[in-house]
């Protein structure tokens, strides 16, 4: 099945890095020609600045550009998929077949990434395309699931706790630590301990800290000595989320 990955951001680049180590057929297309000679150099892959045709057609640009990228396909006997979390299929506007083929992951370009566990959701108009776009995905992960544009919108939520927001607490974190002299690689092994903990455990039986103890006298202390305002209603939140998790007074 030859392919055109439209897009030269962090999902383009990693999603043509995997069809090409394992030689699937790709080419790139987009309106960056800057970026799609530079991903083009560095995985020796074709890029157009006019689009070819293809079996398949995956539109990885932003979200907002989604609907104006996928008006510029002509060809009514293709597959298109876009790659979104929260977009639903209806959001490609032209005609030809169409789907979504969602991989699960946080992309940035630096990042070396294992392809094959990364959890690839695939939604489509009929079972034709849903195993074709299975079949496909199977190709690059060991972990390939069809899901529906209402389960996948939960799905997508629950990245943005389980990812976005963590992340920025460890962005908060870093700012309290930087404040005060302390390197954050001193932290690492304790985040990594964090997460590699709930391989294995439900994460609400593996809470600890000050918050889960009820420790009243600690609680205060931390309040006092945080500046920023922002971090200041982030302790509050987690700490009130977390009194009402385990029904603490
Ligand atoms: N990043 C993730 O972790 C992740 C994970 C799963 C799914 N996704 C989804 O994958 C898609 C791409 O995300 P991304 O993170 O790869 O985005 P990104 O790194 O910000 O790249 C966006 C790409 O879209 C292009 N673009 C933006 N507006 C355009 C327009 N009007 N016309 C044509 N091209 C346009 C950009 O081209 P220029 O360089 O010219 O601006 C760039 O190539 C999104 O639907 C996103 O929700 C992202």
């Amino acid at each position: 099945m030859n392919t055109v990955i439209i897009g030269s951001g962090n999902v383009a680049y990693h999603l043509a890095k995997a069809f090409k180590e394992r030689s699937l057929p790709v080419s790139l297309f987009g309106r960056n020609a800057g970026e799609l000679e530079r991903i083009s150099d560095e995985l020796d892959l074709p890029f157009y600045t006019e689009l070819p045709k293809a079996d398949l057609f995956l539109i990885c640009v932003s979200d907002r550009a989604v609907e104006e990228v996928s008006l510029q396909i002509p060809y009514q006997d293709a597959l298109v998929a876009h790659t979104s979390g929260s977009l639903p299929r209806e959001a490609l506007k032209g005609s030809y077949r169409k789907a979504c083929f969602y991989p699960l992951q946080t992309f940035s370009r630096k990042q070396k990434l294992n392809y094959s566990e990364i959890p690839i959701f695939v939604d489509a108009e009929t079972p034709e395309d849903a195993n074709v776009l299975k079949h496909l995905a199977s190709e690059i992960s060991g972990s390939v699931m069809e899901i529906s544009f209402e389960q996948r919108k939960y799905l997508h939520l629950t990245a943005v706790f389980a990812c976005n927001f963590v992340n920025h607490l460890f962005a908060r974190a870093k700012e309290i630590a930087d404040a005060q002299e302390i390197p954050f690689r001193y932290f690492l092994p304790l985040i990594d301990e964090t997460v590699k903990k709930i391989h294995h455990a439900n994460p609400e039986d593996v809470q600890t800290g000050p918050a889960v103890r009820n420790d009243k006298t600690i609680l205060e202390r931390h309040e006092k000595l945080i500046t920023n305002t922002e971090t200041a209603k982030i302790y509050d939140v987690m700490n009130e989320s977390i009194r009402t998790m385990y029904h603490l007074e």
